[in-house]
């Protein structure tokens, strides 16, 4: 189908089943020009909570559906494509997370919310990348088992001397891969273009950077700065939303293409089929869903 015509279908489609479409930064550039918000996993969780209409089509990971329908659970949550999940999220087994509180009794458990459903109904609460140092700030316990970046985990650590960090071995392999060297060479070439990441990347390459923030917060960064030039340590697609934010400030990605193949699953082929399809309905195990919207509420209300 041509493309005008597809986006029109999608449009229409979308009128009449009264649907919103949500997109995180990550997406293709044609899935986040149509889509009705575009955001971080906070401001997108948030704008699901709120959503009205009858139907949401998630374009984002499978993690991220699923919280809209833990938050919202009267809607009807799509992904457009089931395969699009987080390799991060699926590292972590519920087993392997009732073995850590086995081992450490007393530990509050902070669960990523790059995680599946199942996870975060055996936390005490859910951040994201954007409030993690904040919800930690809210744990009155000295020791806190975080799941399952450890990068992130690591991260937030740094704020916390006094506090015991267990971190799960898990990682974004799109952050992970890229090296202290990567950032090294670019600032060679680049000595006074500041260095943007996501705390998703390894630790020295956090503790290098100019700034670490979530993708918004990256956003929000190069938008109030006076700088012409930006070395932008995520996935690319977030370079999208910039060029549209600010049209004369330029962007260069940190190392090679940061590309996440699962956020790049979603087309707008796909969602036209999810929204005259209704395909694929997000479905999660009742007893589960009600035990993570504790969590997760628990971080939206902080
Ligand atoms: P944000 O919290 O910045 O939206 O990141 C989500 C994510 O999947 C990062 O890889
Ligand atoms: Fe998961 Fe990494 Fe992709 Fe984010 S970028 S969805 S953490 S694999």
């Amino acid at each position: 189908m041509d493309k005008k015509v597809l986006i029109e279908n999608i449009l229409s489609l979308k009128e009449r089943y009264n649907a919103v479409i949500l997109a995180h930064l990550y997406q293709n550039s044609d899935v986040q020009d149509i889509a009705d918000f575009v955001g971080d996993s906070l401001e997108l969780s948030r704008k699901a909570q709120a959503a009205e209409g009858d139907v949401i089509v998630f374009c984002g990971v499978r993690f991220m559906a699923e919280t809209a329908k833990i938050l919202n659970p009267g809607k009807t949550v799509l992904l457009p494509d089931a395969d699009a999940g987080c390799p991060m999220a699926d590292m972590i087994s519920a087993e392997d997370l009732v073995n850590l509180k086995d081992a450490h009794p007393n530990a509050a458990v902070i669960c990523y919310v790059n995680s599946g459903a199942e996870i975060k109904a055996l936390s005490d609460i859910s951040c994201t990348s954007s409030n993690a140092v904040k919800v930690a700030a809210s744990i009155e316990e000295k020791e806190i088992i975080f799941v399952p970046d450890k990068n992130l985990g690591r991260y937030v650590s740094t704020f916390f001397p006094d506090k015991r960090f267990i971190l799960f071995e898990g990682f974004c392999p799109t952050h992970n891969k890229i090296k202290l060297s990567d950032l090294e060479s670019v600032r060679a070439v680049r000595p006074n273009t500041p260095i943007l990441v996501h705390p998703e990347c390894l630790p020295e390459v956090v503790q290098k950077a100019d700034f670490v923030g979530s993708t918004a917060q990256i956003i929000n960064y190069v938008a109030k700065s006076d700088k012409e030039e930006f070395v932008i340590g995520t996935e690319s697609g977030v370079i999208h939303s910039l060029s549209k934010l600010c049209p004369t400030k330029k962007f260069y990605s940190l190392g090679n293409a940061m590309i996440c193949p699962n956020m790049k699953k979603t087309t707008l082929e796909s969602v036209y089929h999810a929204l005259d399809k209704m395909q694929y309905k997000i479905e999660l195990d009742a007893d589960i869903a009600k035990k993570a919207s504790v969590s997760l509420n628990r971080m939206l209300s902080l």
